[in-house]
């Protein structure tokens, strides 16, 4: 096994346009990287190649978090390369328009399986790993503001982000004090948000601090929770105060 004592980081979806710039930081800070992607294999390859000119042990495997099979084998992957994990980073993520009148099963179980299943069992796995150590270790779960908003034709995404708040209160509570357990919810994020049904000077105009949300807010509260040792199950809104709103 590779990584001499250096502290290790378990993350889903750092293929995405977020999470390979959380995956990269986490890197800069000492970390070595095992990620997950699912079908953006040419992005995946260029955030490892990336991460590896810092952390040059760290690995990636495709992986569909709906499946709890594949997140195991996911799991396997990980224990034959690293010895010890530190930090879990659950951003594997589904996003897309769903009127409410028209949601169909398939649309809700590829939101809500991707997202909320995906989250839990990725925790549980990673908890029967941390609860053995001896030290304590920490999960972040990426989720949205709109958990707490009512966005018309989203209610699967946003009832699954809702969700995942709830399981970071509920693991934060359980697995007190191994692990400590936060979310994110970001705002929106510069050209990062995949909505285009709302022009950006409108969503500006919700937005207290008077601008989208920048890649760099969101690695700035990952850094903030990978050093706090007395802060869990909360969930952390970086969002310019568009929820003040
Ligand atoms: N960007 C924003 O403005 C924003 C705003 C609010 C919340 N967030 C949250 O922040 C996190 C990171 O966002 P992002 O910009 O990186 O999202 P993104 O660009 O949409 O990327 C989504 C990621 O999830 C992976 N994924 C999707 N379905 C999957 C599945 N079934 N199994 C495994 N992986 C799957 C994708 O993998 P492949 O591409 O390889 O298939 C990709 O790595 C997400 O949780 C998102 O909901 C983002």
């Amino acid at each position: 096994m590779p990584n001499s004592g250096k502290k290790v980081c378990f993350m889903t979806g750092a293929s995405g346009k977020l999470g390979s710039e959380i995956a990269l930081a986490v890197a800069g800070q000492g970390y070595s990287i095992f990620f997950t992607w699912q079908h953006s294999e040419e992005k995946a390859k260029e955030t490892l190649e990336k991460i590896r000119w810092v952390s040059p042990e760290s690995q990636m495997a495709q992986c569909d978090v709906s499946s709890v099979t594949e997140i195991e084998r996911a799991f396997a992957s990980f224990s034959e390369h690293f010895d010890r994990l530190d930090l879990v980073i659950t951003s594997a993520s589904n996003f897309f328009r769903a009127p409410l009148l028209e949601v169909t099963e398939a649309d809700w179980d590829s939101l809500v399986d991707t997202n909320l299943k995906g989250a839990f069992f990725t925790m549980q796995l990673a908890a029967r790993i941390m609860t053995k150590q001896p030290f304590v270790s920490r999960m972040i779960t990426m989720t949205d503001i709109s958990a707490n908003l009512v966005w018309r034709n989203y209610a699967p995404y946003t009832v699954s982000k809702s969700g995942i708040q709830h399981l970071t209160r509920i693991f934060a509570r359980e697995m007190a004090p191994k692990i400590l357990v936060n979310s994110i919810a970001p705002g929106t994020i510069s050209a990062y948000s995949g909505r285009d049904d709302e022009p950006e000077a409108d969503l500006v105009g919700k937005i207290p601090l008077e601008r989208l949300g920048d890649p760099m807010d969101i690695v700035t509260t990952i850094r903030f929770l990978m050093e706090t040792e007395y802060i869990t199950g909360q969930v952390i809104n970086v969002d310019g105060g568009r929820l003040l709103f």
